[in-house]
């Protein structure tokens, strides 16, 4: 009798929580129009100059261990162009695209971050060696991409 009870408990959570997975992915699906899968987050990409965070792209220090790095990257450039972080510390960048496909690709390192409009992505990285670091774009997106790139100074 007791496992019957349970059973019942157990039908009518996995039916919620399909009701409630279901609602969220509707109402995303339904407030972006075309939410790729994975449930990332979006940004409308003409309006990216003026939403938050890459209204104000740069270096944040988020707390003593953690900085986040936002970035506007286009054709073909990254914003900002000056990119100094603390060694040792946890960097998350935030990346998002005005245009095309692009990419945030730090040599010697495993960041190979994708620019796509319409979302925003997120890696996180930490730095053991001070130096600088050459940023380039790995996706080819138009006459000015072999000259897209910038740099990360990593300092103590
Ligand atoms: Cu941007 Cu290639």
């Amino acid at each position: 009798m007791h496992w019957h009870k349970y059973e019942k408990i157990w039908l009518v959570f996995g039916i919620l929580s399909l009701v409630v997975f279901l609602s969220i992915v509707g109402v995303t699906a339904f407030s972006h129009g075309h939410t790729p899968a994975g449930g990332m987050d979006t940004i409308d990409p003409e309006k990216v100059n003026e939403t938050a965070p890459f209204d104000n792209p740069g270096v944040i220090q988020i707390d003593d261990n953690t900085y986040e790095v936002v970035i506007v990257s286009m054709a073909f450039g990254y914003k900002p162009n000056q990119i100094k972080v603390p060694v040792g510390k946890e960097i998350i960048f935030t990346l998002t695209s005005t245009d095309v496909v692009h990419s945030f690709t730090i040599d010697n390192t495993k960041v190979n971050m994708m620019a796509v409009p319409g979302r925003i992505t997120h890696k996180s990285y930490t730095f053991t060696k001070l130096g600088k670091y050459l940023v380039l774009c790995n996706e080819y997106c138009g006459a000015g991409h072999h000259f897209m790139q910038t740099e990360i100074e990593v300092y103590e």
